[in-house]
């Protein structure tokens, strides 16, 4: 096996990214979503160009700047379309990335009008379902790609992240503590732990997301190599 250094060491490789949280809508002015940024998976998008790969963004952040040298960008606003946009370009990836923030529960019916307020607050309900679990979905799936989840956590951080590793057969996942203010959701830096099913937890120390997105990408070369 010849191992290759420098930026090119994705060449050849087809990458799908996903980035940003999803939007489920309730009415026409309304929606549920997430404190997703989209910064981590732009920052995997841009460092996986710059390592010669092919290039897919599937993103739901038209307002952020679209990353240079990119194959193709399609936005989403839901997880029924990145669902049906992943599952299109499925097949041709050799390595998958899904960074982005899927909402769990969208509403049960979305409302044609804008809901008026009512006389009595007591009134309001909202009945919720859940979404399809899109990275699970995909690890059923999955024939020759390589895929990358991220589990975002307030506590048990090793725990859950290991139980999601194994429940959704990712090859590699990204644990985040999203609890801490100088990481994760909104902020420009990031501190992960990769975990691996057959490898002992690797940290990652707190650094700017573009950096920890060249380090997971590094890993992923490794393990294609
Ligand atoms: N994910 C997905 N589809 C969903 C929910 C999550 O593909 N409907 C993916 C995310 O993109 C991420 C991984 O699953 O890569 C973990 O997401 P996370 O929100 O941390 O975990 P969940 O399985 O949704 O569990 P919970 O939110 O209850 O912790
Ligand atoms: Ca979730």
């Amino acid at each position: 096996v010849v191992q290759q250094f420098g930026p090119q060491r994705l060449s050849g490789q087809n990458v799908v990214v996903t980035a940003g949280g999803t939007q489920e809508p309730i009415d026409p002015v309304r929606y549920i979503g997430n404190r997703s940024s989209g910064k981590m998976g732009y920052a995997v998008a841009q460092a996986a160009v710059t390592m010669g790969a092919k290039v897919i963004l599937i993103s739901t952040r038209p307002e952020l700047p679209v990353p240079a040298g990119l194959h193709k960008i399609i936005y989403v606003e839901t997880a029924a379309q990145l669902q049906g946009t992943v599952s299109s370009v499925f097949e041709g990836a050799d390595v998958v990335v899904m960074a982005a923030a899927v909402a769990d529960f969208k509403p049960d019916q979305y409302v044609t009008h804008k809901i008026k307020k009512k006389p009595h607050p007591t009134d309001m309900q909202l009945t919720l379902n859940q979404t399809p679990d899109i990275l699970a979905m995909l690890g059923q799936q999955k024939t020759h790609q390589f895929l990358i989840g991220f589990a975002a956590e307030t506590e048990d951080l090793l725990q859950n992240a290991q139980t999601k590793l194994t429940a959704k057969k990712v090859d590699l996942l990204v644990a985040n503590d999203v609890s801490q203010a100088d990481r994760g959701f909104g902020a420009d830096q990031n501190a992960v732990t990769l975990l691996r099913p057959t490898a002992a937890p690797e940290t990652l120390a707190l650094a700017d997301k573009s950096v920890i997105a060249t380090q997971i990408l590094e890993r992923v070369a490794n393990l294609l190599a």
